[in-house]
C-alpha cells in the first residue's frame, strides 16, 4: 500500500470530549490511499530508522514538523449554508422570521443563476478549506442546478462533504418555493446525480436530505423526504428549536404533534445519520426523542448570538448520550472560520456559566477541541474515518504554525515540560489564531491546500 508518507513532529488530538493526547516526538505514517497505518511517541532515533525500513521511506518521503509547528485534525463545521456567504456580517438586525424573510430568503433566490452560485461558491468553499475545515455539512438552495454546482466545487477541490437540496414547499415567498412534486423530484435527481463514478471513486461527498425546518415544509413533503432518506439510507440535516417564535409557529401548523422534535420524528427524519441544527429550547421530552433516535445536535452559537436566538447549554444534551458539533451556520454566524465556532461555543458555555452563578464552566478549550473535530465526525457517524489521528482513519489534518505566538511564549523556562508548551501553543492558536496560522490542508492524505 505504499508509497508511504511519515509525519514527524508535535501531534495534537482528541479521544473523546474529555481525553486528548499530545505525542511531542510523534510519528504518523499514512499510506498511498490516504489510510493512517502507524501513529506512536519516538522513542529514540533508532526507532526511526527502524520504521523508515520498515516502510521504505526515503528521506524525502519524512515531513518533519518545525519547533513551532503542529498536526491537527482537519476541522468539521457540522452545519453551515453555502448561498448565504454574500450576507456574511450584514442584515443581522432582526430576529430569526424577519431575518430569513428580509434578507435570506432574497440572496438564495439568486442562486436560480447557476453563474452567480458558480461564483458565490467558489469563494464559500475555499475560504472554508483556508479555514482548515476539511469536513463541511452544507446546505445549497432549494435550486438543483446550483447544488449540483457545489457538489461539484466541493469535488473539484477535495473536500469531505454533506451537501443538500433544500427543500421547501409552503410558508415562503414565491421566488423561494418549490411544489411538493418538484422537491421530492429534484431531490432525486440529486441523489442520482452524485451516483456519477466521479464521486463515488473519491468517497469523499454525500447528498443529504435537507427540509429547511418545519415551517416552509408540508407534512407531505416531510413524509416524503422520510422515506427517501431511509430508502437511499441518507444522513439527514435540518434546523430545530432554534427561536421561540418560529417553535410557536410550529405549534400552530401541526396543533396535534407531540411537539417541533415530534414532527421530525413521526416524518422519519431522526435517524442516527440526522444532524439537527441549534436545538435551544428542546423540552425534556424533545431531549429524550433525540437521544432515542440517536439524532446530533449542530451547536452553532455565533448565529445564535447574532440572531439573538437563545443561549444553548449543551451539558445536558451531552449527559443524556446525544452527540454534539459545532457549526459556523453562515451568515446567521459571522465566520466560516470553526476557529470563531470554537470561541462561540465557549462564549456561550461562560454565559450559561454566569447565568446559572455557577463556579465552573461546562465547556473547556480542549471540550471545544473536539467538539470541532472528533465531536463533528461523531455527529455524522463518520467517526470510523475521521476526526482524529487513530490507525485506519483517513488522513484529515492540518499543519499548524503557531510562530508568532510562540515568540513571545517562554517555552523553555524550567517549570515547562513539552506537553505543557505544546498545549500553550494550540490553545494560543484555538483563542487566538485565524487562517495565517495555517499553513496546509490534507484531506484523505491529498494536500487540498
Ligand atoms: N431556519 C430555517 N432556515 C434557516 C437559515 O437559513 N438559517 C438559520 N440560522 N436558521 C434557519
Ligand atoms: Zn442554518
Amino acid at each position: 500500500r505504499g508509497p508511504y508518507t511519515a509525519w514527524q513532529g508535535c501531534l495534537i488530538h482528541t479521544i473523546s470530549f474529555t481525553e486528548f493526547q499530545i505525542f511531542n516526538n510523534g510519528l504518523l505514517i499514512v499510506d498511498a490511499s490516504g489510510v493512517i497505518t502507524e501513529l506512536r511517541e519516538l522513542e529514540s532515533s533508532d526507532q526511526m530508522e527502524e520504521l523508515k525500513r520498515q516502510y521504505s521511506l526515503q528521506e524525502d518521503q519524512v515531513n518533519r514538523l518545525t519547533e513551532t509547528q503542529f498536526l491537527i485534525p482537519g476541522f468539521i463545521d457540522g452545519h453551515t449554508h453555502a448561498p448565504q456567504y454574500p450576507n456574511l456580517g450584514i442584515g443581522l438586525d432582526l430576529p430569526l422570521m424577519d431575518w430569513l424573510e428580509k434578507y435570506t430568503f432574497p440572496t438564495e433566490s439568486k442562486m436560480k443563476d447557476t453563474n452567480v452560485a458558480t461564483q458565490t461558491y467558489t469563494r464559500f468553499v475555499d475560504s472554508l478549506i483556508k479555514n482548515g475545515t476539511t469536513t463541511a455539512c452544507y446546505f445549497a438552495t432549494m435550486h438543483l442546478e446550483a447544488t449540483k454546482v457545489l457538489a461539484e466545487i466541493v469535488s473539484s477541490r477535495g473536500q469531505r462533504a454533506w451537501i443538500g437540496k433544500v427543500n421547501m414547499d409552503c410558508n415562503s415567498p414565491d421566488f423561494l418555493r418549490e411544489t411538493l412534486e418538484e422537491s421530492l423530484e429534484s431531490t432525486i435527481a440529486f441523489i442520482d446525480f452524485m451516483k456519477q463514478e466521479r464521486f463515488t471513486e473519491a468517497g469523499l461527498i454525500e447528498p443529504a436530505i435537507t427540509p429547511r425546518f418545519v415551517p416552509t415544509c408540508s407534512e407531505r413533503l416531510l413524509k416524503g423526504l422520510g422515506e427517501i432518506a431511509s430508502k437511499h439510507k441518507l444522513p439527514i440535516q435540518s434546523h430545530l428549536c432554534e427561536n421561540r417564535q418560529e417553535i410557536a409557529f410550529v405549534k400552530e401548523l401541526f396543533p396535534n404533534a407531540d411537539n417541533y422534535t415530534g414532527v421530525y420524528q413521526q416524518s422519519g427524519l431522526l435517524s442516527r445519520r440526522t444532524i439537527m441544527a441549534h436545538c435551544v429550547y428542546l423540552t425534556p421530552d424533545e431531549i429524550q426523542k433525540m437521544a432515542a433516535s440517536g439524532a446530533a445536535v449542530a451547536h452553532c452559537a455565533s448565529s445564535n448570538f447574532n440572531l439573538s436566538s437563545g443561549v444553548l447549554d449543551i451539558k445536558p444534551l451531552i449527559n443524556s448520550g446525544i452527540r454534539v458539533c459545532l457549526g459556523t451556520d453562515v451568515s446567521g454566524g459571522t465566520s466560516p472560520s470553526m476557529l470563531h465556532a470554537i470561541r462561540s461555543a465557549l462564549i456561550a458555555a461562560q454565559t450559561t456559566q454566569i447565568n446559572a452563578n455557577a463556579d465552573v464552566c461546562n465547556l473547556d478549550i480542549m471540550g471545544a477541541f473536539f467538539l470541532a473535530t472528533l465531536g463533528g465526525a461523531q455527529a455524522m457517524a463518520l467517526d470510523d474515518k475521521i476526526g482524529n489521528f487513530a490507525p485506519k482513519k483517513h488522513f484529515d489534518a492540518l499543519v499548524v504554525d503557531a510562530t508568532e505566538h510562540a515568540d513571545l511564549l517562554d517555552l523553555t523556562a524550567k517549570d515547562a515540560t513539552k506537553v505543557d508548551s505544546a498545549l500553550a501553543l494550540l490553545k494560543k492558536f484555538l483563542m487566538t489564531g485565524d487562517d495565517r496560522n495555517i499553513v496546509n490542508v490534507f484531506v484523505k492524505g491529498r494536500k487540498i491546500r
